[in-house]
């Protein structure tokens, strides 16, 4: 349980308040680089409660500015991106990437009202096939992008196959993937000798916690025994200020991104990655569903037709409460435990169940919450701190932390898993953790 006024402090990141001021330390990666064009049509968003345009300049610079003019106020979204800024489509105003008023028209020549016109503009960049805003107090010198390891392997070596618009607060998005034992339960397929195609399958349902501080935020591995008698590893890390990197099903990494656009609604992005070879899959979502009832696809299935007039226009999903998740009640009798066609799909129904922003002084957390515990500690502590005294919160001015991955194993009973698994953790090698039974590779249950 967590008290309300604790509640508050956690969850909402509009300007002014706490954990919005922790947020705008750290770049957010917020689009595709395809989504912007250069002297394309400006994109709406919102990001951390701020209605934005995204967009890209002649020479290719991201740019993130205010939405409204601040002559009349009218949406820039209907203006013109040419010759190196965005002009407004009612009087002409134009700006440039960096908030300057390059051109006023309906003044005369010699007026110097222009120079006195400054609009809001963020600092975007492209890294790791994302392109990143910064919204943070430091904008002639913001501190490096996060440094993942997903963003310095060759483009083929990643896939970006998860972007959508969640209608919650991004915290509780996050304590999701604080959340290990929900994996054998909500995602699990009815029976084990059916296809892991139907969803993953392990006899034990509860699992042992082992949590361990990082710079970078937060690791914990959960313990289950095996059949065989060896000892089944899942390890997960909270990187701040909203990234959850899970153990994947192939031997690939999954890295969960949580980026709040106000305080009931989260942009989530979903990335997986290899360090040595080409990842199967498509690069970048493909939002379908399978032919065959059951089978789960990999994303977030259909999105609605583009939503003119709203942010994130492209990535609102058909998978919503209006149409129950697309829940298939003969798949929920027969193959799986909900029926939802696919593992994110299943998360969301639940995250979205709880309401926009979870009532936490409700909830009865047990000994397996207790990630999600300590994940809402460093983060209020981190928030307190950067308010009293400006300590940068962890992971701001070391980039280079990023570089992490997880895994799941099985190792033989007694193994220590920090020692094990800590070379694969910090990439200090290519080669996945050797099992007990001598495979270099997730354990056969979790594969689909
Ligand atoms: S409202 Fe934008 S130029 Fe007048
Ligand atoms: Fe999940």
């Amino acid at each position: 349980m967590l008290s309300q006024e604790d509640t508050e402090l956690l969850t909402r990141i509009g300007p002014g308040t706490a954990m919005g001021e922790l947020m705008r330390q750290y770049w957010h990666p917020v689009a595709y680089p395809w989504e912007l064009e250069p002297d394309g049509q400006p994109q709406r968003i919102r990001i951390l409660g701020e209605d934005l345009l995204a967009w890209r300049d002649t020479n290719g610079t991201p740019a993130f500015t205010q939405a409204r003019c601040p002559h009349r106020g009218a949406s820039l979204y209907f203006g013109r991106n040419e010759d190196g800024g965005i002009r407004c489509a009612y009087h002409g105003w134009k700006f440039d990437p960096s908030g300057a008023c390059v051109d006023m028209p309906n003044e005369r020549e010699e007026s110097n009202f222009k120079h006195k016109v400054k609009i809001t503009a963020y600092r975007g960049a492209d890294f790791g096939g994302l392109v990143w805003i910064y919204m943070g107090p430091h904008q002639s010198g913001p501190p490096g992008i996060p440094q993942f390891e997903w963003g310095l392997v060759p483009e083929e070596q990643r896939s970006h196959y998860r972007k959508v618009v969640y209608e919650c607060n991004w915290m509780q998005a996050l304590e999701g993937e604080m959340d290990s034992t929900h994996v054998y339960f909500l995602h699990s397929r009815l029976r084990r000798e059916d296809t892991p195609k139907y969803g993953t399958f392990h006899t034990s349902l509860s699992a042992q916690f082992h949590l361990r501080d990082a710079e970078f935020g937060m690791t914990y591995a959960a313990e289950r025994l095996e059949e065989d008698g060896n000892t089944y590893w899942r390890t997960t890390h909270f990187l701040f200020p909203a990234y959850g990197m899970f153990p994947g099903a192939e031997n690939s990494i999954p890295l969960s991104i949580y980026v709040p656009i106000d305080d009931e609604h989260t942009l989530h992005m979903g990335i997986r990655w290899s360090p040595s070879q080409p990842v199967a899959g498509s690069r970048w979502p493909t939002p379908e569903l399978s032919d065959e009832p059951g089978i789960l696809i990999e994303g977030m299935g259909p999105m609605k037709p583009e939503q003119k007039g709203r942010y994130f226009a492209k990535w609102w999903p058909e998978a919503s409460p209006e149409t129950d998740f697309l829940m298939d009640l003969d798949v929920k009798k027969t193959k799986n435990a909900t029926g939802i066609p696919s593992v994110r799909l299943q998360d969301s129904a639940v995250l979205w169940s709880m309401g926009p922003i979870m009532d936490r002084t409700l909830e009865h957390l047990c000994t397996t919450d207790s990630a999600i515990i300590k994940v809402r500690r460093k983060l209020l502590a981190a928030a307190r701190q950067l308010r009293e005294d400006g300590t940068p919160p962890p992971g701001v001015e070391h980039p280079e932390l990023y570089n992490v991955r997880s895994c799941n194993v099985s190792l033989p009973p007694g193994a220590n898993w920090e020692e094990e698994l800590a070379d694969w953790h910090y990439a200090r090698t290519k080669e996945y953790p050797r099992s007990a039974t001598g495979e270099r590779s997730a354990p056969a249950h979790t594969r689909r």
